[in-house]
């Protein structure tokens, strides 16, 4: 067995098979209203990621969750099929659900005018469609959920927590708990490192933001990681790129892969040391996935300044720095220096009770 390995991350693919939307009226309108992702592009941004992960040839390939746009079943069996060509040239592909792939209640296709609705995926059928993505790979299963346990190297296990049971929807329940807690106990016997994956993060990745990001039973989860000295979690789920810190260990929240700047992460592992995380972009789409983000924010922020008595002139100029700053924070890129200057004192002078504001201030 191996000392030292490579995993490529992506997260948050929310991948929507062609199949299920002809770009129309009802698609735009849904993406007009959403969270800034490329999805109309995301079979395309998911094979550009699988075409670097047949260039870099890792020991393994992670996806931990949100593997669907809304949980249809017709996206899961695309991205499985497309898993299963590169478990062909020798690459482990390693799942998790998260939140959209397990029993969500808008899984659709979308035509014309119309969105109808789509075959979900309950838990039972996660667990038997993915069953040759880490279950079949795995030392260690939990009943509960799709946790389970891989050996990557020697002195390391990758430790995969589902917190999206139908049961307990956003947290570990009480079997994964008492899984990781065997998990833990049984690697540190043998003197192993741990590194878990997680859909939702286990750190808080802003003080302001982060109601529904962190698991729903944070502070056992918590405490449970920090007993155990875990070596870092692998997480997604707030769709931007952070990681946070406690005493013992990070938790690197990866960027969604279809929200810009479409990124994933390469994870070095060599027993013995921390592991090293690096995030790099895909070179596809950049351009419309910018302007997706960017008109995004721009639109939430006009609606929060709307009945705020502003000048047209000063008001444009609020909106442009609330887009930087909201892409600057999103990729990563925050500059300290962006948090000053006459954009800021006018967000100050004029909405300083709104969420943007606070949402600025919270990011230093
Ligand atoms: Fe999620």
């Amino acid at each position: 067995m191996r000392t030292e390995a490579t995993i490529m991350l992506a997260t948050d693919i929310h991948y929507l098979s062609h199949a299920l939307n002809d770009e129309g009226e009802m698609f735009r309108a849904v993406m007009s209203n959403g969270d800034g992702k490329l999805t109309e592009r995301s079979p395309e941004i998911f094979d550009a990621f699988l075409e670097e992960a047949r260039r870099l040839r890792p020991d393994a390939v992670v996806l931990p969750g949100d593997l669907t746009f809304n949980g249809e079943r017709k996206s899961l069996v695309e991205v499985l099929q497309k898993c299963a060509r590169l478990m062909d040239v020798g690459i482990d592909v390693l799942v998790i659900p998260g939140n959209h792939d397990i029993a969500y209640p808008y899984a659709a296709r979308f035509e014309g005018g119309k969105a109808y609705t789509e075959d979900a995926i309950s838990q039972a059928e996660f667990r038997r469609l993915c069953h040759g993505f880490g279950i079949r790979q795995a030392t260690g299963t939990c009943e509960a959920s799709f946790s389970y346990t891989y050996e990557l190297t020697t002195g390391t296990v990758l430790l995969f927590l589902d917190a999206n049971t139908e049961k307990f929807p956003g947290g570990l329940d009480a079997e994964t708990m008492a899984f990781a807690e065997r998990e833990f106990t049984a690697a540190g016997a043998k003197g192993k490192q741990v590194i878990a994956v997680t859909h939702q993060n286990v750190l808080r990745q802003s003080p302001l933001v982060f109601y529904g990001f962190v698991m729903q039973n944070e502070s056992q989860v918590k405490k449970l990681l920090t007993k155990h000295g875990v070596s870092a979690v692998l997480s997604g789920h707030s769709h931007m790129l952070h990681s946070a810190s406690n005493d013992v260990f990070t938790d690197h929240a990866t960027g969604a892969l279809t929200t810009y700047p479409l990124c994933y992460a390469v994870i070095r592992i060599k027993d013995g040391t921390a592991p090293e995380y690096e995030v790099r972009e895909l070179p596809v789409f950049r351009e419309e996935a910018k302007r997706r983000f960017d008109e995004t924010t721009e639109r939430q922020v006009r609606k929060a300044l709307e009945g705020i008595r502003i000048g047209d002139r000063e008001k444009k100029r609020m909106i442009g720095f609330a887009v930087e700053i909201n892409r600057q924070y999103f990729s990563g890129k925050l500059e300290k220096e962006s948090l000053a200057g006459e954009e800021w004192e006018l967000w100050q002078k004029h909405a300083k009770d709104t969420f943007w504001c606070k949402y600025f201030r919270s990011m230093f």
